[in-house]
């Protein structure tokens, strides 16, 4: 089979930035992507609905003209985000979500919650009125082995959390472990994860293959084969907790290969494609579509996509790098390599 015909996917987890950037990469997740959960970790983060709307504004303002594609808001939780706000979330019919980064766990998180503590009455006007909960599930005690930090915070914040709202709405965002799977499929339909494409292709060794290697540089961080096994298991499943979440996170070539190199790979030029060779080398192609086009909608209550995309298996080399900002090159994943579909 050459050709693969799908409903238009929805990526539920992405990273777009703002102003130079967001123009430079928004094109590549427009052409292939019907709509995607934008992140709110911008410098300084969007924490509020008037915020959300804004930057919701400049996305749609960077969208080349003819280009088709919705972007679904969310707001950055902070220690001292009022309920009232997500009685403005439910109102704005823009705002879909709210993420949850751990102060410290990664890109722009500082702003994040040291304490869920002190979200409680904004976490209980969720649970009430369905808004979903994004999760970077790490614990930032450095203390805590960097390859356990998810597997810990499934057990110190996740189990609890769900103890004390066991409706609410939570998605273990680019789950990277057997156990952030299995935490998944044990938790009710409240619960899901998004799965990343380079978490799906690479294992912790793709990082240190014949040198350190920055751009498989990401956090959650990659992990040992045997997780990979998992959330390639999961994908392939069938089940509707599981959906698609790039996690496409573009950083700047000199900010990447530095002695401090920042976390996050660049894959929404690939962002469909990638996921087809996953699924495909798991003989498992025809699980794509409800993973890609399916689950995330039902579990957000939106509609499904009608629209319909094709790829073709014809390999495209990858640029050793893409414009970005002035005078600052953006390395993609796969940079000098080939990826084995395209869009047709
Ligand atoms: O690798 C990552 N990059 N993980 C994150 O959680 C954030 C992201 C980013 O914004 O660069
Ligand atoms: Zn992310």
């Amino acid at each position: 089979m050459q050709t693969l015909t799908l409903t238009r996917p929805d990526d539920w987890h992405l990273h777009l930035r703002d102003g130079e950037a967001l123009a430079a990469v928004l094109p590549d997740t427009a052409r292939r992507f019907a709509r995607a959960i934008v992140m709110p970790n911008l410098k300084p983060p969007v924490t509020t609905v008037a915020l959300a709307a804004a930057y919701r504004e400049r996305i749609l303002a960077a969208l080349p003209a003819g280009m088709n594609f919705t972007p679904l808001m969310t707001l950055y939780l902070t220690n001292n985000m009022p309920a009232a706000e997500i009685d403005a979330v439910k109102a704005s019919g823009f705002v879909h979500a709210i993420k949850l980064y751990p102060a410290g766990a990664t890109t722009n998180s500082d702003a994040g919650v040291s304490d869920l503590k002190k979200c409680a009455a904004t976490l209980a006007r969720m649970e009430k009125l369905g808004v979903p909960l994004l999760v970077h599930g790490e614990v930032t005690d450095p203390a805590v082995d960097v390859f356990d930090r998810e597997a810990v915070f499934i057990d110190r914040v996740l189990i609890p959390l769900l103890r004390d709202y066991p409706a609410l709405k939570v998605v273990l965002e680019h789950v990277t472990t057997r156990n952030g799977i299995e935490f998944v499929k044990d938790s009710g339909a409240n619960v899901a994860g998004t799965l990343t494409a380079h978490h799906l292709l690479l294992n912790r060794n793709a990082m240190f293959a014949g040198g350190i290697r920055p751009h498989h540089y990401c956090l959650p961080v990659l992990k040992r084969e045997s997780h990979r096994q998992s959330l390639l298991a999961a994908a392939v499943s069938g089940n509707p907790k599981f959906f698609l979440g790039t996690d496409s996170a573009p950083h700047a070539q000199s900010a990447k290969e530095a002695a401090c190199g920042c976390a996050g790979c660049y894959t929404a030029h690939a962002g469909i494609e990638l996921y087809v060779e996953a699924f495909e080398a798991a003989g498992a192609r025809d699980k794509l579509e409800a993973f890609a086009s399916f689950h995330g909608a039902d579990y957000y209550g939106l509609p499904r996509n009608t629209e319909k995309i094709t790829l073709r298996r014809d390999a495209v080399t990858v640029p050793a790098s893409l414009d970005y900002l002035a005078g600052e090159r953006l390395v993609p994943l796969r940079a000098g390599e080939s990826v084995a579909w395209r869009l047709a």
